[in-house]
């Protein structure tokens, strides 16, 4: 397992996850939803998750910085001034349409992060309650089990996710590799929450995953955790992935990666 002081920071990270999936759990059926933008929903569920992590890190750690999406200054995502600054970085209800309709696919997503380093990642379903979590170096687990990713290596065999953004547009690129793949895949799922498909890449019941609208927020935890389980994590055009401009393809094996890549139309990095 993860030495200190990691071990410290991921112990902070399961227990500030754990609180805003208790929140998520407790504002079921009396919530209000408002629409950030165009089929992008926010509700009271959301902010309650946010406050309860942001009030842990900031008591345990308050000389961190912290990002979460539903931020209250106004400041957008912008990589940090000082590349050495920790910065936990937290989605507090990944899945929010599910959520809202009661789909039972959603969770808490955070991370530490010192630049491009994912330090340590928690993905929590509160569901189900599982618990994914990651410290760099030490494995990936959940509930105390280990992670790995799946064997499979040809896209013909493969259960593919994807993330397409709130409001999707006929001709996006994304809509485009959808139906390639939907041809040479075995299968592919849109389930709506990005940071459970990265987990379920990490545990091996997912092959691969694809996103390009995506955030911060979205992937860190993710990322740590299928590297860590022995998966393959790359930008979309195959090259270094940047967390902080991030768009993505991971699998479970590189030949599946390698495959997926092939198959998919050429990305212009953003
Ligand atoms: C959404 C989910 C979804 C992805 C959207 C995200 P949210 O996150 O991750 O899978 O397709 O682009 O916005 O808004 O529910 O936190
Ligand atoms: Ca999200
Ligand atoms: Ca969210």
């Amino acid at each position: 397992m993860a030495d200190e002081p990691l071990k410290s920071w991921l112990e902070t990270c399961e227990v500030a996850a754990r609180a805003g999936g208790k929140q998520l759990l407790e504002w079921r059926g009396r919530f209000r939803t408002r629409e950030k933008g165009a089929c992008d929903l926010v509700t009271d569920a959301d902010l309650a998750s946010q406050q309860a992590i942001r009030a842990l890190i900031s008591e345990r750690f308050p000389d961190h910085e912290f990002l979460g999406e539903e931020r209250t200054d106004h400041e957008f995502v912008k990589r940090p001034d000082q590349p050495d600054q920790f910065v936990w970085i937290a989605d507090p209800l990944d899945g929010t349409t599910n959520y809202v309709h009661g789909y039972p696919l959603y969770a808490v997503s955070l991370a530490l992060t010192r630049g491009q380093q994912v330090l340590v990642g928690v993905i929590y379903d509160p569901l189900r309650d599982e618990c994914y979590s990651a410290a760099q170096g030490g494995g990936a687990w959940c509930n105390g089990r280990r992670l790995k990713t799946s064997e499979t290596t040809h896209l013909a065999e493969a259960l593919i996710g994807v993330s397409l953004p709130p409001r999707v547009h006929g001709d996006s690129a994304d809509l485009r590799d959808f139906v390639e793949l939907a041809q040479v895949s075995q299968a592919l799922r849109r389930s709506g929450s990005a940071a459970l498909n990265m987990a379920h890449v990490a545990n091996g019941t997912l092959d691969a995953f694809w996103a390009t609208h995506i955030y911060p927020w979205d992937v860190a935890a993710g990322v740590l955790l299928i590297r860590e389980a022995g998966g393959v994590v790359t930008a979309r055009d195959g090259g270094e992935f940047d967390l902080w401009k991030p768009h993505l393809v991971v699998a479970g094996q590189a030949g599946l990666h390698q495959e997926m890549l092939a198959a998919m139309l050429p990305f212009e990095r953003k």
